[in-house]
This record gives structure tokens, sequence and C-alpha cells, in this order.
């Protein structure tokens, strides 16, 4: 106590000083508490020359920097996204930064099963493997929106489009085994339920948050079937939370609330995790050794 007085006392005599000094702790604090926030860190040193992944998603947000991880580590990395042009944006910066050239681009919208089928017929086509496959892209909390199939948006991207996906790219898995399918779901899954008798929200009022829900629950209960149906075949299956990350996923809450979102700006930017961050769980389930006892898992 003797001690922690007579700083202080010291400090009372040299004002600027004790600015400085509460000024270090606070940006110390800040730096620690988002950094205890960020949550776990991928510590695998697994490397991956000649594996194929495929990632939805993966010009932004947590996509990106998982191919980016990937791709760091060797693998031929394709991107399958619905946006080409800003797609190739995002392949370069990757290419350059990671001095891969294996990252490609293929044009995939999920919300469309025409276009589900014509991406798997030329990945078919054209890879001879597939080890890894990253279930990452999404729509949250959208306005009702119905796809050219006439399914509700969320629930078609979220899930439908991805159910395809997987399934037609089911054989290539096991002929590549050891496999790997990794789902993003999210905590929205709790609460959630699947609407059986209406899962479109055609009949009762559309909640975009009850749909999100819905699709989360979704993609968890989607990677439990599936492990079970490929248990023994080398192909190993797993879903996850990637924590609150600061990604695009928020646009359509932003557009609604957008006084709510600038006032939560600054609190967003201490609490959420940065895309880097969001992408440590989908690398831990890609790459951690010894998970396939665990397929059918969901990590948070
Ligand atoms: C899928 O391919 C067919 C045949 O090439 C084409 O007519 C159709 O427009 C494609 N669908 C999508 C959604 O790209």
């Amino acid at each position: 106590m003797e001690v922690y007085r007579r700083v202080w006392d010291f400090l009372d005599y040299n004002p600027v000083l004790k600015y400085a000094a509460v000024g270090t702790v606070s940006i110390v604090s800040v730096v620690a508490l988002r950094r205890w926030l960020g949550g776990g860190v991928c510590s695998s040193q697994v490397r991956l020359q000649g594996k194929t992944v495929l990632i939805t998603g993966a010009n932004t947000g947590i996509g990106k920097e998982t191919a980016r991880e990937l791709a760091q580590r060797g693998a031929r990395v394709v991107m399958g996204c619905r946006d080409v042009s800003r797609a190739e944006q995002a392949a370069l910066e990757i290419r350059v930064s990671t001095g891969n050239q294996e990252v490609v681009v293929r044009q995939l919208d999920l919300s469309s099963l025409s276009s589900v089928r014509n991406f798997t017929t030329e990945f078919l086509a054209t890879e001879t493997h597939l080890h890894i496959l990253v279930n990452n892209a999404g729509v949250m909390m959208c306005p009702r929106m119905v796809t050219e199939d006439g399914f509700e948006l969320q629930l078609a991207v979220n899930h439908l489009g991805h159910f395809l996906l997987t399934n037609q790219l089911l054989d290539l898995l096991q002929s590549s085994a050891p496999s790997r399918v990794i789902t993003v779901s999210s905590i929205a899954h709790k609460g959630g339920k699947i609407h059986f008798k209406d899962l479109h929200f055609e009949q009762t009022t559309y909640d975009p948050l009850l749909s999100y829900q819905q699709s989360k629950l979704a993609n968890i209960l989607f990677t439990r079937e599936l492990a079970r149906r490929t248990k023994g075949t080398g192909v190993s299956c797993f879903c996850l939370h990637p924590g609150v990350v600061r990604t695009e996923l928020g646009r359509y809450v932003e557009t609604r609330w957008p006084l709510a979102s600038t006032l939560l700006s600054l609190p967003a930017w201490l609490l959420m995790k940065s895309p880097w961050q969001g992408a440590q769980t989908t690398l831990h389930c890609c790459l951690s050794p010894g998970l396939e006892a665990c397929s059918g898992c969901y990590f948070r």
C-alpha cells in the first residue's frame, strides 16, 4: 500500500504523467479485453499441399479469411461465389498475400438449385479431388424473399443450397477420404425450431429472426445426419458457431435499424471478433488432427 500511495502522490504532482498513466492502463485493458473476447486460435501446423478445398461465400468475411489461411498452407482453393467480379478481387489479393497461385473462383449462387447443379457439374468435370468442403455462405435476417425455386431465401441459401451442394459432391468427398465437411452454423440455432408445416413461412407471418434460427438449426441437424450416413467412409462432418463477428452478414440488420447500428458501432468494434478471429473455429474443424471420432459435433 505504501508503494501504491507514493506512486499516486508522485503522479499527483505530475498531472501529465498521471493522465498518461491512466490512458496507458485503459488502452492496455481494452487491448486485453478484445483479445480475450476474440476467443481461441487454431494452433494446428497441418500443411495442405496436394489437397483441394472448396469454400462457399469466400469473397468476404470469415470465408475469405478461411480461404487465405488454407491457401497459405498450400491447398488448391476453389472459391464458390455469387458475385464473380468481387470474388476475383479477393482471389487476387489472396494469391498475392500467400504466393499460392492455385486459388480459383467459380460462379455459385446458393439461392438457385440450377446454379448449384451447374457448379457441381463443372466441379466434378474439372477437379479430381475434394478434401475439405466449407459450407460458409449465408444470409442473415433479410426481408422475406422468394427464390426462383419458390423457397424462402434464408432457408434456401443457408441450408437447401448447401444440402444439394454437399450431396452432389459426396461421392468425390468419399473417394478423396479422409475428407471433411464443415458447415458454419450459429448460436442463433438455440431457441430455433424447424417449422415443418410451413418451412417457407407461406401461411404464417414471416419473422426474419425465426427464419434465420430455423436455417441455422437445419445446418446442425444436417451435419448430425450426414455424420451418421457417412460413418465409416472416411468423411467427417462438423458444424460450428464462429462467435459474433464483424462481417457483411449484418447488412440487413444495419438497414433495418440504422440508428441503433450507428450508435452501437463503437461497442460493436470493442466486443465483436474480427473476421480473422471469426475464422478460427472453422479452421480448427478443417485442420486439427484427430477430430474424426467426433464427426457430427458442434464446435463453438
Ligand atoms: C445452368 O446451365 C444451363 C445450361 O448451360 C443454363 O441454361 C442455365 O442458365 C444455368 N443456370 C444458372 C443458374 O446459371
